[in-house]
């Protein structure tokens, strides 16, 4: 069977969080698909260039893709088995509870929900565009290949 999972996120920038889901999502399907929303509600920092280089860097062994509209529209067009999101906690619950249902409703796709590593739980992608905004330490919330990357859009 080949089973094709898609993890997708805004990224903006990809967190040391992402990156353990992504590599727990490896083991679960034949191919993973990190997905890019291209268009998001969210006024993204960085462009979709910019966050396909950081993922490419990160995670070489997966497909990096990027998509406009509706996530489930590309699932179709790239005959997914099922999506992936990653959980931090009760604060990330409802949220992917409403996304789940409404895509199952759209499309009739499954969502398969994996629990972040402890020491990423606090991480966001928010927080980390603050901290490298004040030129603060960023070992903690991104991987290394990415830093110099962050910082040069903020200098
Ligand atoms: N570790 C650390 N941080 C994590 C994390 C993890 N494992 N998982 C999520 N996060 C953080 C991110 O840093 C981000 O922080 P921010 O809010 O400060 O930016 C936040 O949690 C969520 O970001 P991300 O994982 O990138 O996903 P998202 O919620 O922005 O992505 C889409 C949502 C793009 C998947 C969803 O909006 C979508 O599918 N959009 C397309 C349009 C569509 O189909 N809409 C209908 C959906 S029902």
């Amino acid at each position: 069977m080949n089973r094709i999972g898609i993890f997708a996120g805004t990224f903006d920038p990809p967190t040391l969080g992402h990156l353990d889901i992504i590599h727990k999502s490896m083991h679960l399907c034949d191919h993973l698909i990190v997905a890019i929303a291209d268009k998001p509600v969210k006024n993204p920092l960085f462009s979709v260039e910019e966050r396909m280089e950081m993922l490419k860097k990160i995670a070489p062994k997966v497909e990096i893709a990027s998509f406009h509209g509706l996530i489930v529209d590309f699932a179709k067009e790239r005959k997914a088995s099922f999506l992936i999101r990653g959980l931090r906690g009760f604060v990330d619950y409802e949220y992917e509870c409403q996304m789940t249902h409404a895509n199952r409703k759209l499309s009739g796709i499954e969502t398969l929900f994996l629990m972040a590593d402890e020491r990423h739980t606090q991480i966001s992608s928010t927080l980390i565009r603050e901290i490298a905004h004040f030129q603060g330490p960023l070992t903690d919330f991104v991987p290394l290949e990415i830093e110099s990357l962050i910082r040069r859009k903020m200098t």
